[in-house]
């Protein structure tokens, strides 16, 4: 595994990241599954870990932070988020100094740690001034507790106006956006962000890059019983099968030709989203999927240029998104 610098900080990950939404602390709760994944990412060289306070209502952090508690934390980043609904209250949401400062502080307890590497605005709030969403941010790594903040699905208006604010008042920028970002689902190079995150040196995290497992091509001919798909009651999550619903064309296109070519799906994804300088966080339900999506960065699993060119010219889709 090799480190990737995150666009213009002086900050390295692990080109690829481990991220807990929907697995641990939401499909397991228990410790041991949570610690033979962290051990398994561990020893493939993952060194990049992404959750949020939100993944099963805090259970995520928890579990995160007693199974990365036998690791040096020099030797890793950890990141985590605010601003989604945590409860019903005004100052349980949101981008407010009020609200941000207490997510942190309960984030921290809940991982045990002094400190996160990268605090994500999970989502951009109209309703809390720039000025102040900016200097909480960078309150928070003045005061040691956060050392470098980040955005995560955000417009570019309000990328823009973020930018603007931070060099205005010369205060610290984020340093990287995390979008939803694969072969199937790209909003970003349609709707500005990707080129400005380009333009104004920003680092690329991509989020869902198997598109949730459609990409690996485990659902072309039904929906297996552990699926994403198949576990939506259990998981409380409905939404891959409305990936694929608004994205068959593509996910079928790339899943028949990874067949053709004889290339695994994963393998495909997770490159692609590479080519493109975006850093996937992955998931994974296993040990083995999670060993398999590293595989796709050992050099003889690159894919040829011919598999990228028919990608490329895919005649059945006319959008790129
Ligand atoms: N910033 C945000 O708003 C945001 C939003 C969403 C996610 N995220 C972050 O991104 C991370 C990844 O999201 P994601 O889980 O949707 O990403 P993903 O990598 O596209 O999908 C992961 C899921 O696909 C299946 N899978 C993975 N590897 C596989 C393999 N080799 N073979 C077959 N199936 C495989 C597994 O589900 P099954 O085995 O259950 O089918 C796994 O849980 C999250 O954990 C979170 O940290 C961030």
């Amino acid at each position: 595994m090799h480190f990737v610098r995150l666009g213009q900080s002086g900050l390295k990950i692990s080109a690829l990241s481990y991220g807990t939404a929907l697995t641990i602390g939401t499909e397991d709760l228990t410790g041991a599954f949570a610690r033979q994944m962290i051990e398994k990412a561990w020893d493939l060289g993952i060194r990049s870990f992404d959750t949020s306070n939100n993944y099963g209502m805090g259970k995520a952090e928890s579990l995160l932070g007693d199974a990365l508690s036998r690791y040096d934390r020099q030797e890793y980043t950890l990141s985590t988020k605010g601003s989604w609904p945590i409860g019903q209250s005004p100052y349980h949401r949101g981008l407010s100094r009020k609200h941000i400062v207490w997510a942190l502080e309960e984030s921290l307890k809940r991982l045990k740690l002094e400190y996160i590497d990268i605090y994500y605005a999970h989502r951009y709030d109209d309703e809390t001034p720039m000025e102040e969403i900016v200097r909480t941010f960078n309150r928070l790594i003045n005061q040691g507790l956060i050392r470098y903040w980040a955005t995560s699905e955000w417009p570019v208006a309000a990328l823009e106006k973020c930018l603007q604010i931070c060099r205005a008042l010369n205060l610290e920028a984020p340093i990287t956006e995390q979008f939803i970002y694969s072969y199937a689902v790209h909003k970003v190079e349609t709707n500005g962000v990707k080129v400005f995150c380009e333009n104004n040196g920003l680092g690329m995290m991509g989020f869902s890059p198997l598109a949730q497992g459609l990409l690996t091509g485990k659902y072309r001919n039904n929906i297996p019983s552990d699926s994403r798909i198949a576990k939506s009651n259990l998981l409380n999550y409905d939404k891959t099968a409305a990936i694929y619903d608004q994205n068959k064309d593509k996910i079928n296109f790339f899943v028949d030709l990874c067949s053709k070519f004889g290339v695994k799906g994963n393998h495909a994804a997770l490159q692609w989203c590479l080519r493109q300088g975006v850093y996937p966080v992955i998931g994974a339900s296993s040990p083995a999927q999670l060993e398999d999506n590293v595989n796709a960065l050992k050099e003889e699993n690159a894919i040829t240029e011919y598999f990228w060119a028919e990608l490329e010219n895919n005649p059945r889709i006319t959008s790129r998104d």
